[in-house]
């Protein structure tokens, strides 16, 4: 089965040491194809974690989070909700670029990624959480929802409230347990939301991006 736990640091390993483990990460089959992991970054003692789903094109070749498109909308987004995006650390479920190229086409195409590569990956989003240790954390679009909430999970229904933190122990999905426990003690609740990236594709950009914004307007009204 797909798992980074032995590619994992010791537990004592802080964000520097857990990007350079996370650099030579072979847990499930996608850094064959990736240019580099895509480890998360930002404020080491955040009080709000942005979870994306993966990282796109840009992201891929710069082995930075939400530096494309998606990042810039983001940015935006959480300065008009009233958040300071260098007091947050950005991260994805997944840490390499899935992609495929299409037949005859250049481009790269990006792939949802499975449950197995999501669960595959989880070590290393449950040891972010124990270093950064946020009062919220906010997922972005459904892939994050379902990866904190379980399949089950729908972002029409779930996005906007401050929903009790479900820890990363448990859930019909499984995760790795024991230690997962420690990961997220601090959370005190998790806000769900659109996925920046939804807004740019959207029929109307404007709409879709305010409910981005008023969403994330709820994870900031929980911090104070
Ligand atoms: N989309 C994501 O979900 N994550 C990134 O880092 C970039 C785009």
């Amino acid at each position: 089965e797909y798992d980074a736990t032995a590619f994992l640091p010791g537990r004592r390993a802080g964000l520097p040491g857990l990007r350079r483990a996370a650099a030579g990460c072979q847990g499930c089959p996608l850094y064959e194809d990736a240019t580099q992991t895509v480890f998360g970054e930002g404020d080491t003692s955040a009080r709000v974690l942005l979870l994306g789903e993966q990282p796109g094109d840009q992201e891929d070749r710069q082995g930075r989070p939400f530096v494309g498109p998606a990042g810039r909308v983001l940015e935006r987004a959480l300065a008009d909700a009233g958040i300071d995006p260098d007091g947050t650390y950005v991260t994805n479920v997944v840490k390499h670029f899935k992609f495929t190229v299409p037949e005859g086409g250049r481009r790269r195409i990006h792939k949802a990624p499975s449950l197995r590569e999501m669960t595959a990956c989880r070590p290393w989003l449950e040891a972010e959480l124990r270093v950064v240790r946020p009062e919220v954390v906010v997922a972005l679009g459904s892939t994050a929802g379902k990866a904190l909430l379980g399949s089950s999970f729908r972002v029409t229904e779930q996005r906007g409230a401050l929903l009790p933190w479900p820890g990363l122990a448990g859930g019909e999905d499984g995760g790795s347990g024991g230690e997962a426990d420690e990961a997220g003690e601090a959370v005190r609740g998790l806000v769900a939301t659109i996925h920046p990236s939804a807004v740019l594709r959207a029929d109307d950009r404007d709409a879709a991006y305010k409910g981005l914004v008023s969403d994330l307007r709820v994870a900031a009204g929980a911090l104070d």
